[in-house]
C-alpha cells in the first residue's frame, strides 16, 4: 500500500460515515415544514399543531437520564419495518370514541418540546408512545369494575373511589413487581421518600405502615406526568396518517 492510498482510504473511512450520518440527515431535516391540513383531504385548513400536556421538558430529561429509553421504545415503526399498527393500543386506538381510528406511524412532531426524541434502543419493555392513552382506557375499565362491585353507576363514583392513574404509575416506579411478578423493569425507590403521617396524610401516597407514608419526590412527579401524557391522539393531516383504514374527508 502506498502512502497515497493509505491517506485516501483514511479520508474515505471518515468522510462516508459523516456523509451518511451527519450531512444527509441534516440536509433532509433542517427545513422540515409544519404540515398543513388540506381542504379536500381533511375538510379543514390550517397548520398541524401537536397537542401536548404535562411535564414534557423535565419529565423527558429524567426519562432519558434514568435510562428508560434503553428498554422502552416510543416509536410506531413504518409499516415496511414491522407493523405496529396491529398491536393493541400501541400506535393509537382502533376505536376511539371521539376520533375514530387514531392508529398511525410515529411522526417527527410526536417529540415536540423534548430535547431528545426517545425512540428507544431496545424493546425489552413495552412501547410507551401511547402509554397515557392506554392508562386512560385502563382507568375507565377499572372504574366500571369498581362501580359494578359497589352497585352504583360510574358517574356516581367519588374521586377517592376511582382508579388513580398517577398512583398506579407511582406504584410501578417504586416497585414494578407490585403489579407484575416477573417484571424486569428496574425499581426507582430513590424517587420516593418515607415521611411520617400528619393529619390526613399526603394525597397519592403509597402503602404506609402505621404512621409512615411513602411519597413521590419531584423527580417521580415529573416523570409520571410525562408518562401519563404520552399519547397518540391528536388529529394529524391525512397526508401524514399512514393508517390504511383512514378515509379522506371527501370520501366520508
Ligand atoms: C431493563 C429494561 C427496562 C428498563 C431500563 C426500564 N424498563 Fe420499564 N419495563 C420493562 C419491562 C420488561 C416491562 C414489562 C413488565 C412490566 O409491566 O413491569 C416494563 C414496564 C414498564 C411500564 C408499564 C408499561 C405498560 O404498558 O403497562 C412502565 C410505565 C415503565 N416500564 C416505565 C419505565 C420507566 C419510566 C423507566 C425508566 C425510569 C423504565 N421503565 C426502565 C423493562 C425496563
Amino acid at each position: 500500500m502506498t502512502v497515497k492510498t493509505f491517506f485516501i482510504g483514511l479520508a474515505a473511512s471518515f468522510a462516508l460515515p459523516w456523509l451518511v450520518m451527519v450531512a444527509v440527515p441534516y440536509a433532509t431535516m433542517r427545513n422540515v415544514e409544519i404540515p398543513q391540513f388540506d381542504e379536500v383531504d381533511d375538510g379543514k385548513t390550517g397548520s398541524y399543531a401537536p397537542v401536548k400536556a404535562g411535564r414534557t421538558g423535565n419529565g423527558s430529561a429524567i426519562y432519558g437520564a434514568e435510562g428508560c429509553a434503553q428498554c422502552h421504545s416510543q416509536l410506531s415503526r413504518p409499516t415496511y419495518a414491522g407493523n405496529d399498527l396491529g398491536r393493541p393500543n400501541l400506535a393509537g386506538i382502533q376505536k376511539d370514541p371521539n376520533l375514530g381510528d387514531t392508529r398511525r406511524e410515529s411522526l417527527l412532531w410526536d417529540y415536540t418540546g423534548e430535547e431528545f426524541a426517545w425512540i428507544g434502543e431496545t424493546r425489552i419493555g413495552p412501547d410507551l408512545g401511547n402509554y397515557g392513552r392506554r392508562m386512560e382506557i385502563q382507568a375507565a375499565e377499572e372504574n366500571t369494575k369498581i362501580a359494578t362491585a359497589l352497585g352504583v353507576k360510574v358517574e356516581e363514583l367519588k374521586a377517592e373511589q376511582k382508579y388513580n392513574t398517577e398512583k398506579a404509575v407511582f406504584a410501578h416506579l417504586y416497585n414494578p413487581r407490585s403489579d407484575n411478578d416477573d417484571s424486569v423493569c428496574p425499581s426507582n425507590q430513590h424517587m420516593f421518600k418515607v415521611v411520617p403521617v400528619y393529619g390526613q396524610g399526603y394525597e397519592n401516597a403509597l402503602a404506609s405502615s402505621g404512621d409512615e407514608q411513602i411519597i413521590a419526590k419531584p423527580k417521580a412527579l415529573a416523570l409520571t406526568s410525562y408518562l401519563l401524557n404520552l399519547k397518540r391522539d391528536s388529529e394529524v393531516p391525512y397526508a401524514l396518517n399512514f393508517a390504511r383504514a383512514k378515509k379522506k374527508a371527501s370520501a366520508k
